[in-house]
């Protein structure tokens, strides 16, 4: 079955990223040029998502006005004879076919997701994390939606990280099947060191059946009080079993300080307008560290 859907939940309140995200939602901190919410609406664009549900809270509208169009901006362009840039606008407008919906507590990424039900209505979808930036030539939601179609089960994105990284994500049980999948039977949030399954951790993606919101229903507060969409996907790993899909492209965590500064560098010296002044930025700097 084709996934069609995506949900994208970008309502936290992104504490560890302040004081840039007291007003400013951290899904819109830009890379180079762009806002990390558009990236990520791109990479579900390219793996042929056509509807995508913005899970917002209080304070985020910024992100509705800047997938809206913009008469007032696209006038101006047309009158200068900017047209590569009125191109380039326009086309932020018509990615997908983008609703939203307010989470009125922030009670969770899986309260989040929950609150996607209605839309996604009884069919498999797609989450893409608001704060998790993946980049790379074959988008990474797509390959896991090609491994849903194979597998007929809920995949999630997976990579390993190192065993200090591991204590503060997820650590899953795995075993290998074809290619880049691996059958998850187990996982366990944050691990204290001798619960540790593998260095696999789930990173920012998964494609899910709608039995989760069933799953996410029975599911008490996990960590910190929240209701983890983790602790759901246990339940679903452990009754099913879920395919975890080693995807390629590099992956940016935009919650936290130092990941948005490696996007910054590492998408900036690819760039075709900035890439070299900042690598010759770069080069002379490092002779002074
Ligand atoms: P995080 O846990 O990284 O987001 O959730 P957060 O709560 O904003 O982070 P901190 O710890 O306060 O810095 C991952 C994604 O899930 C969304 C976030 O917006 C982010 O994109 N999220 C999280 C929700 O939509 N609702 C929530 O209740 C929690």
């Amino acid at each position: 079955m084709k996934i069609k859907k995506a949900v994208i939940p970008a309502a936290g309140l992104g504490t560890r990223v302040l004081p840039a995200s007291k007003a400013m939602p951290k899904e819109m901190l830009p890379i180079v040029d762009k806002p990390a919410i558009q990236y990520i609406v791109e990479e579900a664009a390219r793996s042929g998502i056509e509807d995508i549900l913005i899970i917002l809270s209080r304070g985020k509208s910024l992100v509705e006005d800047h997938f809206d169009r913009s008469p007032d901006l696209e006038r101006h362009l047309e009158k200068g004879g900017k047209e590569e840039m009125l191109q380039m606008v326009k086309e932020i407008s018509g990615l997908a076919n983008i609703t939203y919906i307010r989470q009125q507590e922030m009670k969770g990424l899986g309260h989040a997701v929950l609150c996607a039900e209605s839309f996604v209505g009884g069919e498999p979808f797609a989450v893409l994390y608001g704060d998790d930036v993946i980049i790379g030539e074959d988008p990474a939601i797509g390959q896991l939606a090609r491994a849903y179609e194979t597998y007929g089960l809920g995949c999630a994105g997976i990579k390993e990280v190192s065993p200090e990284a591991i204590l503060k994500y997820s650590s899953m049980k795995v075993s290998p099947l074809d290619g880049n999948c691996y059958k998850i039977t187990d996982m366990i949030e944050k691990p204290s060191p001798d619960k540790i399954m593998s260095l696999f951790s789930i990173l920012g993606r998964c494609v899910l059946p709608a039995e989760i919101f069933d799953i996410l229903r029975e599911t008490p507060p996990g960590a910190g009080g929240e209701l983890q969409l983790t602790d759901a996907m246990k339940t679903l790993a452990r009754t099913k079993g879920m395919i975890g899909v080693d995807y390629t492209g590099t992956r940016y965590d935009m919650g936290n300080k130092l990941g948005i500064l490696q996007a910054s560098i590492e998408v900036g010296l690819k760039h075709p307008e900035v890439g070299e002044g900042l690598k010759e930025y770069l080069k002379a700097l490092v002779k002074t560290l």
